[in-house]
């Protein structure tokens, strides 16, 4: 990427948990770090799942939070100025706490409800020394997914095949990106993700060939990579680390590098080497 071309926005999203939206987020922006790419994560869900395993100093939560940029005043509270260190130097973090649940209260009836990180970063001239700026969600349709989308370039939609609840979902989770487009026109679904895929496991293979067919019938996407089950990918969160680190040799490590590379690719298509 030129540093004078903007990052690129994506949330990963669903309205249910489990199913490995913080788990992608971590190990592709990982991937992503290691081609030479820098990545700043935000993360909105007050469950700070990605915070409590990327941040390098955990007092950073309460210090630097995504709500205090949110309360700052009108021109302060800039994202760049309070990204907070990972033990990867291409990668930082805006941690999020509990706290963003009074916050989401607060702000419901006002334009931040749906725009509050929209604004942060239209005043922040400085994220353009990012490559990609990616949105972990919280698993619900309120306020922090809202904002996230509003924010965005693309969509990525994990969904783990043999979880009936999160296909059940689905459906309200397309509308809300379809209504969010009226307001954000350049927001794009780029493609599902399918996530802790065992052919031999329950559903995993029956189900893949109806969400092929579900999806291909609406023209969306699907990334040819899919992230296999994976148990050592349990075992790298309990270490706080990105599964490179613990488990090079994983099939889980595979699958996130295949993804880095696949994701690469299609941005070089839509961008024309604008960006890469
Ligand atoms: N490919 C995978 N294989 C095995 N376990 C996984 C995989 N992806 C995620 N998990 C596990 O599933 C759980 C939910 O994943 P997580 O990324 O936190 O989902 P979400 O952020 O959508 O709630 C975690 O315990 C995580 O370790
Ligand atoms: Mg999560």
């Amino acid at each position: 990427m030129t540093h004078q071309d903007p990052p690129i926005f994506i949330t990963f999203g669903n309205r249910k948990g489990g199913v490995g939206k913080t788990t992608s987020v971590i190990n592709l922006a990982s991937n992503l770090a290691s081609l030479g790419k820098n990545i700043l994560i935000v993360d909105t869900d007050p469950q700070s799942n990605c915070s409590s395993i990327l941040l390098n100093n955990f007092d950073d939560q309460t210090k630097y939070s995504l709500i205090d940029a949110l309360e700052a005043p009108e021109g302060e509270g800039l994202l760049s100025k309070i990204a907070c260190n990972t033990n990867n130097p291409r990668i930082k973090i805006i941690p999020n706490t509990a706290r963003c649940m009074l916050w989401e209260r607060k702000i419901a009836q006002k334009p931040d409800a749906v725009l509050g990180i929209s604004r942060l970063i239209n005043q922040d001239t400085d994220l353009i020394s990012y490559d990609f700026v990616f949105f972990d969600t919280p698993p619900n349709l309120g306020v922090m997914m809202n904002n996230a989308l509003m924010a965005s370039d693309y969509v990525i939609i994990p969904i783990p095949p043999s979880d009936q609840f999160s296909l059940d979902g689905l459906a309200a989770y397309l509308d809300l990106i379809g209504s969010i487009r009226k307001h954000n026109d350049k927001l794009q679904l780029l493609a599902v993700l399918i996530t802790k895929y065992d052919s031999k496991w329950g559903n995993s293979a029956n189900n893949l060939k109806q969400i092929t067919n579900y999806f291909s019938k609406k023209g969306i996407s699907i990334f040819h990579t899919k992230i296999h089950n994976c148990p050592e990918i349990d075992m790298a969160h309990v270490a706080r680390k990105p599964i490179f680190e613990t488990a090079p040799a994983s099939i889980g490590a595979a699958d996130y590098s295949a993804l880095g590379k696949e994701l690469l690719e299609i941005f070089n298509i839509i961008y024309g080497g604008k960006h890469f």
